[in-house]
């Protein structure tokens, strides 16, 4: 299995812990729908759920590993990546034909979802490593993963990268090799840039932050530039000009990277504050990175810090602002709700992710944690210090989410859970048959709005109409478009909650929305929109494109440099 190197790297660093006292920039205060949550479990999810993503208002996909998934193919074979129907709960195969083990997934701006990297074993005559798969949605069940690596690969092999949809709808990919081998990004399509023609480019951060930096956090910030994080370490990434600018480290020696897994979100980005963008890191471990990873113990404690930095100068100069969940975790997702508050879902109060070695007390061959954490914690970005976590209504799960599961909000409101199988292959142990879950929040036991109208692009700083039809007691209502983004190893790349500007009739039947400002605030690519009302009450969000839906740009000179690599 994977080995982290043995460095002498990774001296706790005690910084001060501030207690997050300062008062919230995400203004105005919103107030949400209470009363109690509901869980259901509907049918599984075929392959197991490692990588998640909604594709469209009814579809999502799921990647797996190459493994002896129930869910077969035509020709009888296994399959390991599937469309799962969110109504009928009916899973489809698909055909991926290298190993999608440890990939990641952005959308381009024109819609068609990128998945990149991910294992050696080759099944079909294909290296995963460089892998660039593409699977363009649609409502009809034909669509397919297309991928050809003697016609289109990354330029160098990426195994746990990360990925981010850039502000011209490209994607940068971003991270190593599972080795130390390939501290370093790419874009696809490739670019001519920084004296790096279609060329891998070295990243500095991602050298320095070994042994932990694998699916490193990348999000585009509302001026352009990338937030990176990874390890203990956080940077401001220009990719225009291949600059770092270093931020200040997570306090008192919490890691949040693979295998020390925690989470990170992007908090909503409001129109009423410029969009001044907030970054919060949840759960890891205070485990060094030093030590040899096989020799980690599943009781060793997870962190219960969460890390909020308001990137702005005075929000660097006063650092990050550290509160503590109701429980540690170790590998919990971190899902935006259209009501603005985050759910904190699935992982482990002790251990660490998935590395085969000394692992007491747990079951499968590839799990080193223990304790799992069943019960969600929600949390309010704009609520008073101490006040911001809450369990409350919210029913515990009975299915652990440990090594290899996700979550997504899904169109109607509802966040699906998937996954979990700590063994290299399904058939070792069957602790984790991968039952598809689905929270209800309360806001979903309400009487909801709905509306018409959404144009299939919209393009920014233009305004559309909405025909609304309101529960009668609203007050008034705002509009979330949102970026479901795609989940793996609680990595939520593109997540993002961004409020638009809207202005409701004196009638409350018309709704005038005006589209995101700009392709920094919100790259261009799919959306799904949700009129929110006053009471925290969100319609179904219907899918959209943000921009005109155009392919991203492409320079055929530097996809012809990459290609002429000779694949690994
Ligand atoms: C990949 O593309 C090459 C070159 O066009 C072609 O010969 C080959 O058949 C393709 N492979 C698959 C699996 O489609
Ligand atoms: C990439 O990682 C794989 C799996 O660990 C390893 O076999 C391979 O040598 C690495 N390739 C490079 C070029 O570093
Ligand atoms: C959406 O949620 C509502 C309220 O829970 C439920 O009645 C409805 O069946 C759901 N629809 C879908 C498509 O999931
Ligand atoms: C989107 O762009 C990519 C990259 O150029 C291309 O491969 C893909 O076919 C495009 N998808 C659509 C729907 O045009």
């Amino acid at each position: 299995m994977f080995q982290l190197l043995v460095t002498l790297t990774g001296l706790i660093r005690c910084a001060l812990s501030s207690d997050g006292l300062s008062p919230s920039v995400l203004d105005p205060p919103s107030t949400f729908a209470s009363g109690a949550w509901s869980l259901v479990q509907h049918g599984t999810s075929g392959v197991s759920g490692m990588q998640l993503a909604i594709v469209t208002e009814t579809t999502a996909v799921i990647f797996d590993k190459v493994e002896h998934n129930p869910l077969m193919t035509e020709d009888g074979n296994p399959a390991w990546t599937a469309e799962l129907d969110l109504n009928t709960h009916v899973v489809r195969p698909l055909h991926a034909l290298s190993n999608t083990w440890c990939a990641t997934g952005s959308f381009l701006g024109n819609g068609t979802l990128l998945s990149s990297g991910g294992n050696p074993i080759v099944i079909t005559g294909q290296n995963g490593l460089q892998a660039l798969r593409f699977f363009t949605p649609c409502q009809d069940g034909t669509c397919d993963i297309w991928e050809n690596s003697s016609v289109v690969r990354t330029t160098s092999p990426r195994w746990y990268p990360g990925s981010v949809r850039i502000e011209d709808g490209s994607v940068i990919i971003f991270g190593n090799n599972a080795t130390v081998s390939n501290p370093s990004y790419e874009f696809y399509p490739p670019k001519n840039i920084n004296g790096f023609n279609g060329l891998k480019i070295p990243s500095p951060f991602l050298a320095s932050t070994l042994n932990a930096n694998l699916f490193p956090f990348v999000m585009q910030l509302p001026d352009g530039n990338l937030f990176v994080a990874a390890n203990q370490r956080a940077i401001i990434f220009n990719w225009k000009t291949n600059t770092e600018t270093p931020l200040p480290g997570i306090p008192n020696g919490v890691r949040f990277s693979y295998p020390l897994s925690g989470s990170a979100v992007l908090l909503p980005l409001i129109p009423e504050n410029n969009y001044a963008p907030e970054v919060m890191i949840c759960g890891g471990s205070i485990h060094l990175d030093s030590t040899d990873p096989s020799t980690f113990s599943s009781q060793f404690p997870a962190s219960a810090q969460c890390s909020r930095l308001l990137l702005t100068a005075e929000g660097i100069a006063a650092g990050w602002k550290v509160e503590h969940m109701p429980q540690a975790r170790v590998m919990p997702d971190m899902v935006l709700l259209p009501d603005g508050r985050v759910v904190i879902v699935n992982g482990a109060q002790t251990g660490l992710g998935g590395i085969v070695g000394i692992r007491p007390n747990v079951v499968g061959t590839m799990s080193n944690a223990d304790h799992p954490a069943f019960t969600p914690v929600v949390y309010d970005p704009t609520g008073a210090a101490g006040r911001r976590f809450s369990s409350q209504g919210i029913p515990a799960s009975t299915i652990p989410r440990l090594y290899h599961s996700t979550a997504t909000l899904t169109p109607n409101g509802s966040i699906l859970l998937a996954g979990s199988n700590p063994n290299n292959d399904i058939t070792i142990g069957t602790e984790y048959p991968t039952e598809l879950e689905f929270y209800s929040p309360a806001y979903l036991s309400k009487p909801r709005p709905s509306y018409k109208g959404l144009p299939a692009t919209v393009n920014y700083d233009s305004k559309f109409t909405l025909s609304v039809q309101l529960p009668p007691d609203t007050t008034g209502v705002t509009v979330a478009l949102m970026d479901l983004g795609f989940a793996t190893h609680g990595v939520h790349m593109d997540q993002r909650f961004v409020r638009l500007v809207s202005k409701l009739s004196p009638d409350k039947k018309t709704l005038t929305v005006t589209g995101p400002p700009t392709s920094r605030i919100y790259p261009p690519g799919p959306a799904f929109l949700y009129v929110v009302t006053a009471g925290g009450v969100p319609s179904f969000g219907h899918k959209t494109i943000v921009g005109t839906g155009a392919s991203p740009p492409v320079d055929q000179g530097a996809i012809d440099k990459s290609v002429a690599i000779v694949p690994f």
